[in-house]
């Protein structure tokens, strides 16, 4: 199938229920297409983001095990995915590892053009989905969807800024974090800091919202009854 455009792609993807916004959904579609080589997906749930990647690169690689015991999980989910995947005519691209993340990396062993994670959100689980950008060569991206917006991905990015030696913060879209991999300065690590007043704005809206405080919500610039992403 020919790549189709980012309107094409999102006329089809905004179907599907998920968290990925037009906005997140539109640098995904631009990076995929900008990396060209093996996209790979960590974490699926029914395909909203994997339609765009899908859409703009020739190989996606989804890798989610689909447990029911996660919070949004239910038996069907894999299946709602597939049926997905097909009825949006991504098929061709798509290929499903239906595995959790560290035992599809286990086996993995070929050089990636984009890497997308949007697994498991506890800190020691997305520390290891990020593992998998060791396969991305120098120059490549990577994205973190919740970035700044979760407890444990923030962790994550926090370890990342503190401890990693091969990874740049290019930026955020909400809270889809960009990353080249390189080795950072002190400034690209200072710039996650940085994102640290917005991920603290995120959970006090994501408070205000379960205690139905959305009046107040919207004074801190958040006019949506769903959480910030
Ligand atoms: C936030 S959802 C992904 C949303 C999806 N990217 C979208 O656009 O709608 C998180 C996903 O991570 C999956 N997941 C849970 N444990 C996982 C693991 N060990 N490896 C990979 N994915 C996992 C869940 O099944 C769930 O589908």
């Amino acid at each position: 199938m020919p790549a189709r455009s980012f309107e094409e792609a999102w006329s089809l993807a905004s179907g599907i229920d998920g968290w990925l916004t037009e906005a997140q959904a539109r640098v995904l579609h631009e990076e995929a297409t900008r990396a060209g080589g093996t996209v790979v997906e960590i974490g699926s749930h029914l395909g909203r983001s994997t339609v765009v990647l899908g859409s703009a690169a020739a190989r996606v690689v989804a890798v989610d095990p689909f447990p029911v015991d996660w919070r949004y999980g239910a038996v069907d989910t894999a299946e709602r995915f597939r049926d997905n995947i097909a009825r949006t005519g991504v098929d061709d691209a798509v290929v499903l590892l239906r595995q959790p993340s560290a035992d599809a990396l286990a086996s993995w062993g070929e050089p990636l053009g984009l890497l997308y994670v949007d697994g498991k959100h506890d800190v020691a689980s997305c520390l290891r989905d990020l593992r998998w950008a060791a396969w991305l060569p120098g120059g490549a991206r990577f994205l973190v969807h919740d970035a700044f917006s979760s407890v444990g991905v923030t962790l994550a990015m926090l370890v990342l800024a503190a401890t990693g030696r091969s990874s740049r913060f290019l930026g955020r879209t909400g809270s889809l974090a960009l990353f080249e991999v390189g080795s950072p300065t002190p400034a690209d690590r200072a710039r996650i800091v940085a994102q640290l007043p917005w991920f603290a704005r995120n959970l006090a809206v994501k408070v205000l919202l379960r205690l139905r405080l959305a009046g107040v919500a919207r004074v801190l610039g958040h006019d949506d009854g769903a959480d910030p992403y």
